[in-house]
């Protein structure tokens, strides 16, 4: 049933008027067991759910909700393979890339003896570069879930680096990027990596082909040494020269596949039992999804949470603060993952819906934010929920610095909810602001795996509450329909037909 169709919908409805007047100052002195009744321990990470905008009467009316929506159907259904990616007629199999060999017996069994028959020749190929003192830099060509992804996970376990090795992303179709990093290479001393599920990208097909073109005329030869794919459409990557090849499947989706081979540069930075403990982190937590109780399931009342905020007390937007300078990539992974996944208007039918989805998702590092923006998050007019990622335990052994950084970011989360009442003006700050806060132990491949098979099975939990194919992502079409379009037009100058204000844009920005 459509989720604004049900009963709990409406029950919902009725407790957010009632949630007008909820204050978390008030919550936290009458509920004493709030902590442990809104917290929830889940593989490697603990999450703090209790400085939010929401009670243990709302959490089991938004378990209802999920009951009358078919939650647990609909996630046994990605787990069974079938094919709930429909606009597309994809099964959603990237949890398939992290599951152990041979533990899944039926149909399965075949693709994920596949996986392990791909995986185990790309983690030896890494293990050669990585024992290879030759190859001193590794050129990631990727965009989007083919760049984010692997640049994400390589800047997170930076303390599990190879030393010697330098790692490179290219992704913007802007060629100064490619060109800064080309000035800094040798063809002798570099990998490039094109990573690209299609193969027909345009950015990454023109940044791979200016690369060839530079290792040629540098006086590369051997592309079959210097160059790999990393794609479903190995023919593509022929036709271009490259046969060196790592290959996956169309049931992994761009912005799921850091687990397939589009994770070869995590695998060449960490190595290949890093690259398995990365699986298995992200696998504990498939299995904790699956199989915790809805109520005590992770990213089950994540999900849920943001329904409610998005929905019931129109929160639009999330800011997410790791608070951890190798995470500082993870707003903007998490960006693609929420925002290409839920940021759907239609339901999986394709009908219109008539309310809100996907929430805009930013943020930065802390504890950089607290002199950016946290100034609106705290006095702002808007509410905006926070999440914050904090970790344990540090791994230099820099005197104060750890302490500072987690003081910090406990002291961010409660001044949000405390707020400074007893000054007015400009000093008044109102409290009652909500956070999440996800505590890990230490930043490693297993805890960051666990980390982002977490926020996967969150963006799953509210696409599928409110009905829509979190899987496709056909909104990013027409601007590439159009920039080919205005491309030719760029190149022969030709505006007829244009509206006024591209084609003036167009002209202005022409070379003479
Ligand atoms: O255009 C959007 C998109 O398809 C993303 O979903 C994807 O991650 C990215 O482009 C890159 O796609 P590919 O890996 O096929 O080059």
């Amino acid at each position: 049933m459509r989720c604004d169709q049900t009963p709990a919908w409406t029950a919902l409805q009725a407790h957010a008027d009632n949630f007008k007047s909820f204050d978390l100052r008030t919550a936290f002195a009458q509920d004493v067991p709030r902590v442990q009744a809104l917290s929830q321990q889940a593989p490697h990470v603990l999450a703090d759910l209790s400085k939010n905008h929401t009670d243990v009467a709302t959490e089991a009316l938004l378990i209802e909700l999920a009951r009358q929506t078919g939650l647990a159907a609909h996630r046994d259904a990605m787990f069974r393979g079938e094919p709930i990616n429909n606009t597309e007629g994809r099964a959603v199999m990237h949890w398939l890339l992290r599951q152990p060999e041979g533990s899944l017996p039926g149909e399965l069994a075949v693709p994920l003896q596949q996986v392990h028959d791909t995986l185990k020749p790309m983690l030896h190929y890494a293990e050669q570069i990585r024992a290879d003192a030759q190859i001193t830099d590794v050129v990631n060509i990727g965009i989007g879930g083919s760049d984010l992804g692997p640049q994400m996970a390589v800047l997170a376990l930076q303390d599990f680096v190879l030393a010697g090795k330098r790692f490179h992303f290219v992704s913007n179709v802007d060629g100064h990027e490619l060109a800064a990093v080309l000035r800094g290479l040798k063809t002798e001393n570099t990998l490039f990596l094109i990573a690209s599920k299609t193969f027909t990208t345009i950015e990454t097909m023109t940044n791979a082909r200016s690369a060839l073109a530079w290792f040629k005329v540098q006086g590369g030869s051997d592309v079959s040494r210097h160059f790999v794919a990393l794609t479903t459409h190995v023919a593509a990557a022929a036709e271009m020269g490259i046969t060196t090849t790592f290959g996956f499947w169309d049931w992994v989706g761009g912005r799921y596949s850091l687990w397939s081979a589009i994770g070869l540069p995590v695998a060449i930075a960490i190595g290949a039992q890093g690259f398995r403990d990365l699986l298995a982190g992200a696998h504990a937590m498939d299995q904790h999804f699956r199989a915790a109780p809805l109520e005590a399931n992770l990213p089950v009342r994540l999900g849920l949470l943001d329904v409610w905020y998005r929905n019931f007390l129109n929160y639009t937007s999330r800011s997410i603060a790791p608070y951890h300078s190798a995470l500082r990539r993870v707003p903007a992974y998490l960006q693609q993952l929420e925002m290409e996944s839920n940021g759907k208007r239609v339901d999986r039918h394709g009908l219109a819906l008539p309310y809100g989805t996907s929430p805009v998702l930013w943020g930065e590092p802390g504890t950089n934010g607290q002199h950016a923006y946290f100034q609106m998050l705290h006095q702002g007019t808007d509410v905006v929920p926070v999440e914050f990622i904090a970790v344990k335990k540090p791994t230099h052994s820099l005197k104060d610095h750890h302490e500072l950084l987690l003081a910090n970011v406990i002291a961010q989360a409660q001044a949000l909810m405390l707020g400074q009442t007893d000054e007015g003006g400009h000093k008044h700050f109102p409290g009652n602001r909500p956070s999440t806060f996800l505590l890990i132990d230490e930043l490693t491949p297993t805890s960051l795996g666990a980390l982002i098979a977490l926020q996967e099975h969150r963006v799953f939990v509210s696409g599928s509450v409110w009905g829509i194919n979190s899987f496709d992502q056909w909104g990013v079409e027409l601007g590439k329909v159009l920039a080919k379009d205005i491309h030719a037009r760029l190149l022969s100058g030709d505006t007829a037909g244009l509206d006024a204000s591209s084609a003036a844009l167009l002209q202005g920005v022409r070379q003479d």
